[in-house]
């Protein structure tokens, strides 16, 4: 009789090529390196989706509703968590995946799996989408790009600096259609904004405010849930084994045991072995708009100044500060001033006025209050990449996944913006005010430690 392990390796072995990795259950698997699969305008692209919580059911129903994708497979170690996310009436696992997929196309044909391994093995697929943990993106990403499929990665596109290194890397090398999940590079005000200061609107601008959020337990009250003692694992991760499934790189508790409450998506991103707290989580928002206004996207900042920070080095769960503040420095002289205490979004200060954008919301300054793009923008003015009219950042991966073109934010260009997250990490963990950076080299020049830190160690036999 064939285990569904012997099944796994053989249907991996047999596809030849590359052996690529081992994991938690020592095994060495094997895939084939495909090229990337353009599919005729006639065919569906067949889109799997890995990690079905909050983010995936969101990306999910937006991909359900492009009648050029078909859903055939959703995988999450989970079978069903039942109310689980921070949005209490969603819910999480493979099984509300799944019925949620049928129920949309009328019938059962949606497959499920436990191990996304059987999703990177299987020929039929197209196209994944990734939401897992912060802590697997660059493995999942990388496996999935070997193997030719076209890759939607939730942000932040990476743990660590050495992860999107190799993430962008391999993007070059495969050629797939890559799309960071930093939406607001597909929405208008964003791109606006960003053309406005681009184009000198504002006059010479040298400097924004950038509001991230603040918090660092639960900022929807999960705190209370979270045990600080090892405790069993709920039955939900099945079959055996889908606890080391969902670690899967990170390092493991002790014993390998589980801590109550922690697989919460309000409580991973604030333990740095699955998150990089709420600098990382929303800075793949708004320092990618920075970069994009600043004209960035193949380059970044040079230094990271003045950091403050509450981090708390005693608690063992929720390691990343709830407070901080600290200034993004470029070699023109910009800086920008990133801290939990202004209002979300970015303040642009200008010599004319300052511009303010946040999410649905434009402020521009005085001088710019009657001026329509559509009129006033002159040809030549920075006009920057903008998805076609009416169509979602989602939408937006589909229609390169058919045309080998661009996408809003490519592997490259999430790489360079989320840079800036991991290197204030960096130095929160190193408790030091400042370091210094060189864009081209990507490297840290005055700190080695720093660049200690920017190599992600992958724990449990996984290996990128
Ligand atoms: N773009 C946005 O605005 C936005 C918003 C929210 C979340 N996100 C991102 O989406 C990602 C997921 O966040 P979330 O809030 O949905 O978290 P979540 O915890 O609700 O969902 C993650 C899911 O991944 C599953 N998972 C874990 N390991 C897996 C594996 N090996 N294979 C398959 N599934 C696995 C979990 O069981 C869970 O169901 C994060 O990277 C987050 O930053 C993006």
């Amino acid at each position: 009789m064939l285990t569904r392990r012997d099944f796994m390796k053989s249907a991996l072995a047999t596809a030849g090529a590359a052996p690529f990795l081992g994991a938690s259950c020592a095994e060495t698997f094997t895939i084939a390196a495909a090229a990337p699969r353009r599919p005729s305008a006639s065919n569906r692209v067949n889109l799997a989706v890995i990690g079905c919580g909050t983010q995936g059911f969101a990306n999910m129903g937006v991909f359900l509703q492009d009648p050029r994708v078909q859903v055939t497979v959703v995988c999450d170690p989970v079978l069903s968590a039942g109310k689980y996310s921070y949005q209490s009436e969603k819910t999480c696992g493979r099984a509300p995946a799944k019925a949620q997929v049928d129920a949309f196309y009328k019938n059962t044909d949606c497959k499920m799996v436990a191990d996304f391994r059987e999703v990177i093995a299987d020929p039929t697929i197209d196209a994944v989408l990734i939401a897992t943990p912060d802590h697997w993106h660059a493995l999942q990403s990388v496996l999935a790009m070997k193997a030719g499929k076209h890759v939607y990665c939730q942000k932040p596109m990476s743990l660590g600096i050495s992860e999107g290194k190799e993430m962008v890397r391999v993007a070059k090398e495969t050629g797939v259609t890559f799309q960071v999940g930093s939406q607001q590079r597909s929405s208008s005000e964003f791109r606006v904004a960003c053309e406005l200061v681009a184009s000198g609107y504002l006059g010479r601008c040298m400097s924004c405010d950038v509001g991230l959020p603040g918090g660092n337990k639960g900022m929807y009250g999960h705190e209370k849930s979270v045990g600080r003692d090892l405790s069993p694992v709920p039955g939900y991760f099945t079959p055996e084994g889908m606890w080391d499934m969902w670690q899967g790189p990170a390092e493991h508790w002790e014993g390998n045991k589980f801590i109550q409450g922690i697989h919460d998506p309000m409580c991973w991103r604030w333990n740095s072995r699955t998150g990089g707290g709420m600098i990382t989580d929303w800075g793949a928002h708004h320092l990618d708009i920075l970069q994009w206004a600043l004209g960035m996207d193949s380059s970044g900042p040079v230094a990271i100044e003045n950091m403050t920070h509450d981090r708390d080095p005693n608690d063992r769960i929720f390691d990343w500060a709830a407070n901080y503040s600290f200034d993004v420095v470029y070699a023109s002289g910009f800086r920008a001033h990133v801290s939990n205490k202004f209002p979300n979004g970015l303040r642009f200060h200008g010599e004319k006025g300052d511009l303010f954008v946040s999410r649905g919301h434009l402020d521009k300054p005085e001088h710019l209050r009657k001026w329509n793009e559509k009129s006033d923008l002159k040809g030549s003015d920075t006009k920057l990449y903008r998805p076609r009219a009416g169509v979602s950042h989602e939408m937006d991966f589909i229609d390169a996944v058919y045309s080998g073109g661009r996408t809003a934010c490519p592997c490259s260009v999430g790489h360079r913006s989320i840079t800036i997250a991991h290197m204030a990490n960096i130095c929160e963990r190193l408790g030091v005010a400042s370091l210094k950076w060189d864009p081209a080299a990507e490297r840290f020049t005055d700190n080695a430690d720093a660049n200690r830190l920017a190599e992600v160690k992958h724990h449990n036999g996984w290996k990128l």
